[in-house]
């Protein structure tokens, strides 16, 4: 078979109006800005206050935007991918919404549920349709409503989170640019140290699972922390070494954004500056499927061809994983 190498050709991106800061949290629960802003980065995150919309909705907003930079119509998609944790619904999946908002009607749809980790997996997925010449343009979308799962009586998750969403299209590379490597990783958490307890097949919907708050993300944080600042580093390592980068060859190390201090710890070990690193956590805090798309469009304007970009992400599952390519838009 003749394998072709796919790029990102295009992002897109949506976050909502309303801007949540530290400040406003004071007021729901026991925190403060000074101690959210020093253990984690943030400073303030979006929240999607419109009851009528949801994930698909952000999703398909960022799909629209990247569709347009690149000038492609929705009926030339062939897939849509999208990564959440906060589905519209259950079933059917939410990328099936989005396609239908969008008008991709030449495309299939389906879903990716790997946390934090999501886009990432996505992406691979994605590419793998592009390099086998089963499919020429896939979206990748990571979208995630946390604030539908947040418990706002717990102080140490949902200061974390919020909502938001990022998209990239993906595409035939013919110039040596795009996705060179990715390594993936996962060990399931049998302590259920990251989780949603309740909604799905094995603890469905009950009074009683209201009545005991099971619907929200719990988390033991130390635990995640640990886990994931190993992990992060450890994998962005490992696919620098397989692909003989030193330090001065990576442009760009486009992380998850879970905790600033993950960050920093995961920078540290791969010998980068602090300018080689985008981070917006301060400004969206924790959007989990949509942190690294937001990232590349927050930077876009940055990035030059050819940059080479580690991404690397760590999240529930466990689940984690690293991304090595060269920007390929001009
Ligand atoms: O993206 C998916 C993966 N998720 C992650 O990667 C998240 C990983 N975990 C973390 O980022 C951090 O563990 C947290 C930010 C969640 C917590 O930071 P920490 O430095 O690990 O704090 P801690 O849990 O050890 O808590 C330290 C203290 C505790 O008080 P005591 O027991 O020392 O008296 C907490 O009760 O801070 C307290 N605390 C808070 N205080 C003010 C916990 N949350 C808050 C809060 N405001 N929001």
């Amino acid at each position: 078979m003749d394998v072709k190498q796919a790029k990102i050709t295009a992002v897109g991106h949506y976050l909502p109006e309303f801007r949540m800061t530290n400040f406003e949290l004071e007021k729901l629960m026991d925190t403060n800005d000074e101690w959210i802003r020093t253990r984690t980065g943030i400073s303030e995150r979006r929240i999607l206050k419109d009851p009528d919309k949801a994930t698909a909705f952000m999703g398909a907003e960022a799909a629209k935007e990247a569709l347009e930079n690149a000038g492609v119509d929705a009926s030339e998609i062939d897939l849509v991918i999208l990564a959440t944790v906060t589905p519209d619904f259950l079933f059917p999946a939410t990328a099936c919404l989005v396609q239908n908002m969008i008008g991709a009607t030449n495309a299939f749809a389906f879903d990716l549920s790997a946390a934090c980790s999501g886009f990432l997996y996505a992406v691979s997925t994605g590419s793998m349709y592009i390099e086998s010449g089963r499919a020429k343009k896939v979206l990748v979308i990571g979208s995630d409503k946390m604030s539908s799962i947040l418990d706002y009586t717990d102080r140490t998750t949902s200061i974390l989170f919020g909502d938001g969403a990022g998209a990239v299209l993906l595409e035939e590379s013919n110039d040596g640019t795009g996705l060179i490597d990715q390594i993936h990783h996962t060990e399931g958490d049998t302590n259920c140290s990251l989780y949603q307890h309740a909604g799905g097949s094995r603890n469905p919907a009950t009074k009683e699972t209201v009545e005991n708050r099971q619907h929200y993300i719990t988390q033991d944080g130390r635990a995640v922390f640990k886990k994931a600042t190993m992990g992060m580093a450890d994998v962005s390592l490992e696919i620098m070494k397989k692909n003989n980068l030193e330090p001065e060859d990576v442009a760009w190390l486009v992380p998850h954004q879970a905790n600033l201090r993950i960050i920093d710890a995961t920078a540290n070990r791969m010998g980068l500056s602090s300018e080689k690193v985008m981070i917006n956590i301060n400004k969206y805090g924790n959007t989990t499927a949509g942190t690294i798309p937001l990232c590349l469009y927050d930077w876009k304007d940055k990035l030059n061809y050819g940059d080479n970009l580690i991404l690397a992400a760590f999240g529930g599952g466990f689940t984690w994983g690293a991304i090595y390519l060269k920007w390929g838009i001009k």
